[in-house]
C-alpha cells in the first residue's frame, strides 16, 4: 500500500477574493478608504525603514536605499574575503557558502560567531556595527539557498515520472514512504542541499561511508552485494540490492571487498530530463531549517 502524498498539494493555493469596485462605494466609504490607505502607506514605509527583515529574525534596522544582501556583500569583500575566500567559497578558513553547517546555524548563532568570534581560533569577533554584522548575516544565508528557495524551474511532474520510472532512481531512494532503502531518503532534500550539492551528487556519485558499497563472499561460494549498514569484529550487516537484510558472521566469510566508488551509478539523463529531476527533488520538502537527517559518527576503516 503506497502512501504518497502529493507535494502539491502542501502549496497553498492563491484564493480569489470578490472586492467591491471603487464605484460602487459611497463617497463617505471613499474618504475613509483613502484615509486608511494613506495610514497603511506610513505604516508600509516605516517598517521598510526598519527593515525588520522576515527570515533575518534579528530585528535590527538596515542601511537605507541598498539591499542588505548588497550591503553585506561589501563588508564581506573587505573584512571577511582574506580567509573564507571571495563569494565565501573558503580558503584559510572553512567555505560560508553552500555549507551544510551554515544552514543549520540559526541567524543569531551566525550573527554571534561575527561579533564575538570562536575563542581560540582564528575567527576574532569584529569590531563593526550590529547593522552590518546583520547585513553579514543577510548576505551569507543567501550564500546558503537551499534548493528549494532556489525556485528550480523545470516540469517536475515529468521530473517525479523519470524518478520512479525511465531514471531508476526509486530503485534505491525512498521519498515520501514510496522507493526503495538502498541510497538515503530524499523526502527533505530539497530543503537540505542547494542546486549545487544535488547537481554534484547526481553527476558525480561519492561514497560515503554509511553507505559504502561492499560484497561479502562466504565459504559455501555466497555473494552478497550491497550496503553495508553495520561492521563489527565479528559480524557484518548488509543490506543488498534487493532490500534483504544480511547478518554474516566473519568467521563464515572467504573475502570481504569495501568498494571506494558509491553504488549510485553517475547520471547519464540529457540536460532536459535532469532539469525536470532537479525541479521534482527541489520541491521535497518536509521541514525547512534544521537538517533532522544528521549523519552519526563515520568510521575509518
Ligand atoms: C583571519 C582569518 C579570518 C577572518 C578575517 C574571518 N574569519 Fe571567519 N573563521 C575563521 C576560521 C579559522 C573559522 C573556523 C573556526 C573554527 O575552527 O571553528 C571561522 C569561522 C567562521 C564562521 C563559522 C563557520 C562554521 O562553519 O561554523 C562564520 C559564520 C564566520 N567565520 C564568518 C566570518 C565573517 C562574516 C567574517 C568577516 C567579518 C570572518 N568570518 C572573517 C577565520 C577568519
Ligand atoms: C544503485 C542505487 C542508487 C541509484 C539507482 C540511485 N542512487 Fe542516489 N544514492 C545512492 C547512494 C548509496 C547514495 C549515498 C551517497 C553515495 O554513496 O554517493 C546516493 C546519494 C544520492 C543523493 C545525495 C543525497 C544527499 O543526502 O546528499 C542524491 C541527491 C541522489 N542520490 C539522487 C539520485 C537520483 C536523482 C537518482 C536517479 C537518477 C539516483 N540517486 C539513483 C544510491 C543510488
Amino acid at each position: 500500500m503506497e502512501t504518497m502524498i502529493p507535494r502539491e498539494s502542501l502549496i497553498p493555493r492563491t484564493v480569489k477574493l470578490r472586492l467591491p469596485t471603487w464605484h460602487s462605494r459611497s463617497m463617505t466609504q471613499r474618504i475613509w478608504l483613502g484615509v486608511s490607505c494613506l495610514a497603511l502607506l506610513g505604516l508600509v514605509t516605516c517598517a521598510t525603514a526598519l527593515q525588520l527583515d522576515a527570515q533575518n529574525n534579528l530585528q535590527i534596522p538596515l542601511s537605507q536605499g541598498v539591499s542588505p544582501i548588497k550591503a553585506g556583500e561589501s563588508t564581506y569583500d573587505a573584512n571577511c574575503s582574506a580567509c573564507h575566500g571571495a563569494n565565501g567559497k573558503g580558503g584559510r578558513a572553512p567555505r560560508l557558502a553552500d555549507s551544510d553547517d551554515i544552514r543549520e546555524m540559526k541567524d543569531q548563532e551566525i550573527f554571534a560567531v561575527i561579533q564575538d568570534g570562536i575563542p581560540g581560533t582564528e575567527m576574532t569577533g569584529f569590531p563593526l556595527s550590529k547593522t552590518q554584522i546583520s547585513e553579514l548575516t543577510a548576505f551569507i544565508r543567501n550564500l546558503n539557498a537551499s534548493a528549494y528557495q532556489q525556485n528550480v524551474s523545470g516540469d517536475f511532474a515529468a521530473g517525479e515520472h523519470l524518478f520512479y520510472g525511465a531514471a531508476g532512481c526509486s530503485s534505491c531512494h525512498i521519498i515520501a514512504g514510496r522507493g526503495g532503502l538502498i541510497g538515503p531518503d530524499l523526502s527533505n532534500i530539497g530543503a537540505e542541499r542547494s542546486v549545487a550539492q544535488l547537481t554534484e551528487a547526481i553527476r558525480n556519485p561519492g561514497a560515503t561511508p554509511r553507505y559504502r558499497h561492499v560484497r561479502a563472499l562466504t565459504h559455501s561460494g555466497q555473494i552478497v552485494d550491497g550496503v553495508m549498514k553495520n561492521d563489527s569484529t565479528y559480524s557484518i550487516q548488509i543490506l543488498d540490492l534487493r532490500g534483504i537484510y544480511h547478518l554474516l558472521l566473519k568467521s563464515d566469510l572467504q573475502e570481504i571487498v569495501y568498494y571506494k566508488e558509491s553504488l549510485m551509478p553517475p547520471s547519464t539523463l540529457p540536460e532536459k530530463d535532469f532539469q525536470k529531476l532537479l525541479a521534482y527533488l527541489s520541491r521535497q520538502v518536509v521541514q525547512m531549517g534544521a537538517n533532522p537527517r544528521k549523519e552519526p559518527e563515520e568510521r575509518i576503516y
